[in-house]
């Protein structure tokens, strides 16, 4: 089992380029099983999410050729009797539910093993549910696994969905009955729609497939159903998680970066956030330090190259986690750990999943000064934190850890990243790169 070793106090100076997205690209792999024709995507992260859905869309009859170093995948359907996504691949990782909808759109029937909790929460999927069962989906639950059939005659019906729940809309739900309401008999409207980025670059590849899909990244969608969709060529947009785990980065410590390929466009709150607390975010001249010309398309304000900097004094702020546009849960860790540094009192609401707090405790070793209550904690900045063995809990809550082994004094022991290795390609060679003192270290256990 693997472990980060982390001398803090270095300040991270350098270029870095952000991957493609992994919450973009999950969903756009399965979204293959839509179509007889080959799909290819590229800037697909190299991870071990992405590694395990390419073991899940084999097992469900399908030919992936990667390239370019695993960042370019060519998915091809060559057995569609398979429909069974089985527990032991489903529960090492629970995105493997946004199968459901692209097998039961265009199979038929689909039987996938409930994907249960994590460490973040309950993950339940009775929105899923609802909005295939609304399309005509014969839905039963059977010895762990979900079993859905298409009406007799095998087509999904477009219909009126309402997919919004106690905490707001389901980012993979809505990815679910968008892509199965592409093949739908008819037009259907997803009322109450997850408006992340990653839906609406899901709807471009639909799209581009031949769905026809207008409203994604708002509220509502609406999908006049198509007869088929063919293959298409398609680049996931960057991932705004990595991007702000990284601009985290260097403000904790007070470092100095460009960020190539940076969807600024989708990070609006997250850089209002890093504004109030005194970060500065803004457009790369190509003449900083150690840099090159920006890339191509560094315009486009999905694919900007940023400059980043901060104030060696943070402010305290409140943050509140909510659905997109809003701040995104995903950056919660990253923060705290910033602001465990700010001069002053900050409060974190955690609105979509009201426990993501298990690197509460262990934040807490390292000297941050936190009081949790309930979905709320009070984060009372410290001047330094102090580096010790901590555990990765789950994905961000791991980052959040690597920020604060960043910044720390002295030197931190981060057990279990095989947490990180879902969500962050290489991450200790990144920050290696931006001049971070951290070592890879293999404890056989
Ligand atoms: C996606 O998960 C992301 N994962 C998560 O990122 C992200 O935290 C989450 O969206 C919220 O932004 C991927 O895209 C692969 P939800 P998803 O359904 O779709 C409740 C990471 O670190 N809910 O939007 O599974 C749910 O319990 C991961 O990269 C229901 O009640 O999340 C939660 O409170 C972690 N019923 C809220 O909605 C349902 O049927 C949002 O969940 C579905 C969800």
């Amino acid at each position: 089992m693997d472990t980060f070793v982390i001398k803090g106090g270095r300040r991270l100076r350098g270029r870095v380029r952000v991957n493609g997205a992994k919450n973009a690209c999950l969903s756009q792999m399965a979204a293959a099983l839509l179509t007889d024709e080959p799909v290819t995507l590229r800037d697909v992260p190299d991870l071990r999410d992405t590694r395990n859905m390419v073991t899940l869309l084999e097992s469900l009859g399908c030919q992936v050729q990667a390239a370019d170093d695993f960042h370019q995948h060519k998915i091809s359907v060559t057995d569609p009797s398979q429909s069974v996504a089985h527990y032991n691949i489903v529960r090492t990782m629970r995105a493997s539910i946004c199968v459901l909808g692209p097998l039961l759109a265009k199979r038929g029937k689909a039987r996938v093993s409930m994907p249960g909790g994590c460490n973040i929460g309950d993950r339940p999927v009775d929105l899923h549910l609802r909005g295939l069962r609304a399309l005509g989906a014969n839905i039963t639950l059977h010895e762990g696994y979900i079993v859905a059939e298409a009406p007799a005659g095998g087509r999904l019906q477009g219909a009126g969905v309402f997919l919004g729940g106690a905490y707001g809309s389901t980012v993979l739900g809505t990815s679910n009955v968008m892509s199965a309401a592409v093949l739908a008999q008819g037009t259907t409207v997803i009322e109450s729609a997850a408006c992340e980025p990653e839906v609406a670059d899901l709807a471009k590849m639909l799209n581009a497939m031949g769905a026809r899909i207008t409203g994604a990244g708002s509220p509502r969608i609406t999908v006049q159903g198509v007869e088929s969709l063919h293959g298409t060529d398609h680049t996931v947009i960057p991932d705004r998680i990595e991007a702000g785990t990284y601009i985290m980065a260097a403000a904790v410590t007070n470092g100095d970066i460009v960020l190539e390929n940076c969807p600024t466009d989708a990070l609006t709150a997250v850089l209002d956030h890093l504004g109030h607390i005194g970060v500065e975010v803004d457009s790369a001249t190509g003449q900083e330090p150690g840099g090159s010309a920006s890339e191509p398309g560094a315009d486009d304000p999905m694919r900007r190259s940023v400059r980043v900097g901060s104030c060696r004094r943070l402010n305290p702020i409140q943050v509140v986690t909510q659905p997109h546009p809003g701040f995104p849960t995903d950056l919660q860790a990253q923060i705290m750990a910033l602001l465990s540094l700010a001069d002053g009192n900050s409060i974190i609401t955690e609105k979509i999943f009201p426990d993501r707090f298990l690197h509460v405790p262990e934040l807490a070793r390292m000297g941050a000064d936190m009081i949790r209550n309930g979905p709320s904690v009070l984060v009372s900045g410290v001047r330094q934190l102090v580096g010790a063995p901590v555990m990765a809990s789950d994905l961000r809550a791991s980052a959040g850890l690597v920020l604060a082994g960043l910044a720390a004094q002295g030197t931190t022991i981060i057990n279990r990243v095989y947490h990180l290795d879902r969500g962050y390609e290489r991450m200790e060679k990144t920050l290696q790169g931006l001049g971070a003192d951290i070592e890879r270290v293999n404890v056989s256990t």
